[in-house]
């Protein structure tokens, strides 16, 4: 949990901040005694008024009252299909801590994206297609309980194209009507140009309009297309809990939205068997995710390994992953073959997965340097101002572990973090399947660099976390 920074109340008069220093300490105790309110982080409110901010002090779980926000301006960076994924290399020497491992979210690093985003396009518009419902989805209200992520469908859409236009202004162009709304939007690079649903409100507007939800699906779907990451909507339910009610999951690897949809975040970590999830997650999460500001959107970064089929029967012809044609058969191994979205070769297949029991132990997947991914996840988490709803961004990455072990100090590094997990950690990542190739692998590569770098490398800490 991250405390509320100074600067991010210095915008107020010193009178008026020992007022509202006054008034958090009467919220904290409000809070206390009366669990189903609303306690707003001390954040700047940038276009938030402090009526509005009053008003989201007393707000019922469940109710968000639309605020305005408009996103802090963006600049503009390099046509995608120039960039290279950003190598997060999100391991630690030493000890390993389960932690929410949170911090702030730059404005304008939302999306990130590079060129892949070719080969990221056409595995998702594969998925939609051939499994529908199962990896693009939108629940409807649940009465009593938690409210539909329709509003929040249309809201990202909007929010989505806006940002991508102005971030990546070779890659995506949008079309605008009279009064300012994005009406489509293009991607230049695969050559799409995409409708998407009216706005939820129109510029400048609070009132949000109704939303069925086969447009909340369309608008998602079009989200799923536009970034590389996987998309989840959470929303708050009237016990101050929040739900995952919508979302495009794609690219999962290891987990199905069909399994989760619906759930409250604690029982999604609790079914997945997050190590340590009720002893070092639950409380803190829950206290973020009811005081998330608008204003305040962060990043975590995570990582595992995973085995993919090996070179010979990968389609090297197909390699979408590696290359940004359009396979010209297409199925789930020559639009995917590196399993970045389903881990069929590690967990076996998706339609009959079990979790946490992995495919039948007489089927074990060879395993070798060469089939070896890291597979490392940026999480972004931004609350919308009109509907509330909180977005839950998860950009995958996948790496060949061959070429990580020529990055200075990275395997000795890679090593030392896979020794230092704990039992339970060990166990959730998989290393049964891959622990002993990786380690001599690893190993060895560290020992090469060793004898040629010296000693230095053997503590390199790269640029700093996630790096
Ligand atoms: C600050 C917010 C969150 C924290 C700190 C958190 C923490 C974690 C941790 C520690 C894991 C184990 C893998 C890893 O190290 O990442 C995990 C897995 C997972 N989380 Fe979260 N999580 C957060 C938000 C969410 C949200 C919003 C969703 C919504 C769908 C979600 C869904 C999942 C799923 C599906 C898994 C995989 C579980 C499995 O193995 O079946 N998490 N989370
Ligand atoms: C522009 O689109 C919005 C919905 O996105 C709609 O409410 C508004 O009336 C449209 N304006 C014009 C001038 O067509
Ligand atoms: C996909 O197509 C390729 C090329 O025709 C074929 O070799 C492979 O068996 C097919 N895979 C699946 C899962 O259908
Ligand atoms: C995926 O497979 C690995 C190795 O077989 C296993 O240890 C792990 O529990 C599986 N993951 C899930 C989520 O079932």
């Amino acid at each position: 949990m991250q405390l509320p920074s100074l600067d991010s109340i210095l915008p107020f008069e010193p009178g008026i901040l020992s007022v509202a220093l006054l008034l958090s300490c009467v919220a904290v105790f409000v809070y206390r005694w009366k669990p189903a309110r609303y306690l707003p982080a001390q954040s700047s409110v940038r276009d938030t008024s402090i009526s509005e901010k009053n008003k989201l002090k007393e707000r019922e779980w469940g109710e968000w009252p639309p605020v305005t926000f408009s996103y802090p301006p963006v600049t503009p960076t390099s046509n995608p299909v120039n960039l290279k994924p950003i190598p997060y290399r999100p391991f630690r020497w030493g000890a390993y801590h389960v932690t929410m491992g949170i911090r702030d979210m730059p404005w304008d690093e939302w999306i990130e994206t590079d060129y892949q985003m070719q080969s990221y396009y056409y595995i998702k518009k594969h998925r939609i297609a051939t499994r529908g419902t199962n990896v693009v989805q939108i629940l409807p209200d649940r009465p009593g309980v938690v409210k539909s992520a329709s509003q929040g469908a249309i809201e990202l859409v909007h929010e989505l194209a806006d940002y991508l236009s102005k971030r990546y202004p070779d890659a995506f162009t949008v079309s605008r009507n009279a009064s300012g709304d994005i009406s489509s939007v293009a991607i230049i690079p695969v050559n799409a140009k995409l409708d998407i649903p009216p706005a939820l409100a129109t510029q400048g507007s609070l009132k949000l309009r109704q939303v069925s939800i086969e447009e909340a699906e369309h608008a998602m779907k079009v989200s799923a297309l536009l970034v590389q990451d996987d998309l989840a909507l959470m929303v708050e339910g009237t016990d101050g809990r929040y739900y995952f009610q919508g979302g495009a999951i794609c690219v999962p690897g290891f987990w199905r939205m069909r399994d989760k949809i619906g759930l409250p975040l604690e029982d999604i970590h609790i079914q997945g068997h997050v190590p340590q999830y009720e002893t070092r997650l639950h409380n803190s999460m829950d206290r973020y995710f009811k005081r998330m500001p608008v204003e305040k959107p962060i990043i975590r970064n995570n990582y595992f390994f995973q085995v993919i089929p090996p070179e010979d029967i990968r389609h090297p012809l197909n390699a979408a992953a590696q290359s940004s044609a359009k396979p010209i058969i297409e199925n789930d191994s020559t639009v995917d073959p590196e399993e970045l979205a389903w881990s069929t070769t590690t967990n076996g297949s998706e339609e009959t997965f079990n979790h946490g029991h992995p495919i039948t132990p007489d089927v074990r997947p060879t395993v070798a340097a060469e089939n070896l991914r890291l597979r490392t996840e940026r999480q972004t988490l931004r609350r919308l101002p009109l509907s509330g709803a909180i977005v839950f961004g998860i950009r995958t990455y996948l790496f060949p572990v061959e070429e990580l072990a020529k990055e200075p100090g990275i395997p000795a590094r890679m090593a030392s973090a896979m020794r230092s997990w704990p039992e339970d950690v060990r166990k959730y990542k998989g290393n049964g399947l891959y622990e002993k190739v990786m380690l001599e692998y690893l190993d060895k590569a560290a020992k090469e660099q060793l004898e040629v770098g010296g000693e230095e490398l053997m503590k390199d800490t790269g640029k700093g976390y996630p790096f």
